[in-house]
């Protein structure tokens, strides 16, 4: 027992949120690096190339510069094992990102020196915000022009409402970066310009004042550290543990992820300060991590992820016990046992068999599609976790197949998709038609091109005059059957055949609410 309690202690389950380009793809591979879980740097990127270039509709991604596609990356960085979620960045997907960010235990939030907080920046970090994830900050590229370091400070604490907390703090920028100065362990890290697979050393000093100092800095930029310190140490609040654990505090790291560096220093600071495996809620309860028997919950579905296994894979984040290979859970939903014989880890080269795992552990299910976002699998225990849920799209558009014929295996299809939470889809009572509904428009292209090449239907989307989509919710069989009889036209069923209300503006949303006051008119569906 002490021993799984060990495991999950040492189990770090993060993601790194940022605005496109602040560097986050360059930092998961040095996390990697510092992992040793690739020899060569580039190696995340490599591998995505070759994905993309075997499959088809990833060309969406290339050629926006966007990440559909996310994935979960395992290394042991000293006594720790990361579990890194990758989120995809593109605020299309949001949906991804926010279901990603619910298995997550901490997060890195990455900021480019030079442009602080962004738009998408903001966004994600709300999404964090409203789970109490705690964050820790990395401001990237400091080899370049940044902004100074104080107005970085306060920008992150102006507009995140968060208490902020330098752990380094940069000596220097652009041309003239040399280091950092490590406030939490009082040292000083001075910069290699190491690319590639190469890991500077880093020269450590004890103390601002070790005369050290003086013969490894120019005169001006030990008057500068000490000045900074000075006023770090008497401007912002001393770092919190608790303050961080709780969300309300982030500590900040400065570095430079191409170059290698404060990569250490952060992935240090990861294992001392982020959080193993937290307690999940469940429907009756709270589940403890260090708990024996094995609970887990499915939070993102995936199609063909290699195209030399055509399969779906249900990742599912471990809540409690102790997994191993050939274990038989219960599928709550089905009330049916799942023999997972073959699951797999996603290292950062290649699929693994994951031989066991515990809480914060993700796996990877493959299965021909019993298998759903919200999904509890539990060993022996009835219980249904929560807090996935799926949202009300913004976009709606009608799906006809280019050829009249396929309509049946177009909706086909488009269950399947919307099993795997890629969009709402969902058959009005009246017509023909599917209604597909996304949060993001650009969805859309995503989800032609896939239908075109993994299931070979050509598709169309069309404008329709719907403007929003909400999940009925009745207090009994006869009031929905009443509210769905008054309404024929407006309703319809989604992928599990719960009951949908599609409405053509705002005015007709209201009237049906007031209409029909028993009825709610849900934004959020948890899944059943
Ligand atoms: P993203 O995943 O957040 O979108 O960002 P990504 O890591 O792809 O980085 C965006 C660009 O910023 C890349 O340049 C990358 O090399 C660069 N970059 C990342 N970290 C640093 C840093 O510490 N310093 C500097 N100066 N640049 C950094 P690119 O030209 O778009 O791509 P590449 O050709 O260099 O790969």
């Amino acid at each position: 027992m002490s021993h799984l309690v060990n495991y999950i202690e040492n189990r770090r389950t993060f993601a790194i949120i940022a605005h496109p380009d602040a560097g986050k793809t360059t930092l998961t591979e040095k996390l990697l690096l510092f992992g040793g879980a690739i020899q060569l740097a580039g190696a995340v990127k490599a591998r995505g190339d070759a994905r993309r270039a075997r499959s088809d509709w990833m060309k969406v991604e290339q050629e926006r510069g966007i990440s559909v596609a996310s994935s979960v990356m395992t290394f042991d960085y000293g006594e720790q094992t990361f579990n890194l979620l990758d989120t995809p960045g593109h605020e299309d997907f949001s949906e991804d990102t926010y279901r990603t960010l619910t298995a997550v235990d901490s997060a890195v939030m990455v900021l480019d020196g030079a442009k602080g907080v962004e738009s998408q920046t903001k966004k994600l970090f709300e999404v964090c915000r409203l789970r109490d994830v705690p964050i820790v900050t990395f401001v990237n590229k400091m080899d370049r022009e940044s902004r100074d370091t104080f107005e970085i400070l306060d920008e992150i604490e102006q507009s995140l409402a968060l208490d902020v907390t330098p752990a380094t703090l940069p000596i220097g920028m652009g041309r003239d970066f040399l280091g950092c100065y490590d406030l939490i362990n009082d040292q000083l890290i001075l910069m290699e310009r190491t690319k590639g697979s190469k890991i500077g050393a880093g020269i450590k000093v004890a103390g601002l004042d070790d005369p050290k100092l003086d013969e490894l800095l120019p005169a001006h930029a030990v008057k500068k550290l000490r000045e900074d310190v000075d006023m770090a140490r008497g401007l912002c609040p001393e770092f919190d543990h608790q303050a961080y654990l709780e969300g309300t505090m982030t500590p900040v790291f400065f570095g430079s992820a191409v170059n290698n560096f404060g990569v250490r220093e952060l992935l240090d600071g990861l294992a001392k300060y982020a959080p193993s495996p937290r307690p999940q809620q469940a429907s009756t309860r709270m589940v403890q991590p260090s708990e024996p028997k094995v609970t887990g919950i499915v939070f993102k579905i995936q199609a063909n992820m290699d195209p030399k296994h055509r399969d779906r894979i249900a990742f599912m984040r471990i809540n409690s016990g102790h997994f191993k290979r050939g274990m038989k859970l219960k599928h709550l939903r089905s009330g049916k046992m799942i023999n997972l014989h073959n699951p797999v880890l996603f290292m950062a080269q290649d699929r693994e068999v994951a031989e066991e795992a515990v809480a914060g552990d993700i796996i990877g299910i493959p299965n021909h599609g019993n298998l759903r976002i919200g999904d509890t699998l539990s060993e022996t225990e009835d219980l249904r976790f929560i807090g996935v849920p799926t949202f009300a799209p913004e976009y709606l558009q009608k799906a006809r197949p280019a050829d009249p014929l396929k309509a049946k295996h177009l909706g086909k299809a488009l269950q399947q998709i919307a099993e795997e939470g890629g969009a709402c889809v969902f058959k009005p009572n009246l017509g023909a038609d599917w209604i597909v509904g996304v949060v993001g428009p650009l969805q859309f292209e995503v989800l032609a091109d896939r239908i075109r090449t993994e299931y070979e239907i050509p598709v169309h989307f069309e404008q329709t005059e719907l403007y929003t989509a909400r999940w009925i919710e009745a207090p009994d069989d006869k009031q929905l059957k009443d509210f769905v009889d008054s309404n024929r036209g407006a309703t319809g069923v989604d992928h599990d055949g719960a009951p949908v209300y599609m409405a053509r503006n705002a005015w007709h949303l209201n009237k049906a609410t007031e209409d029909f006051p028993a009825i709610k008119l849900q934004k959020t569906k948890e899944q059943s």
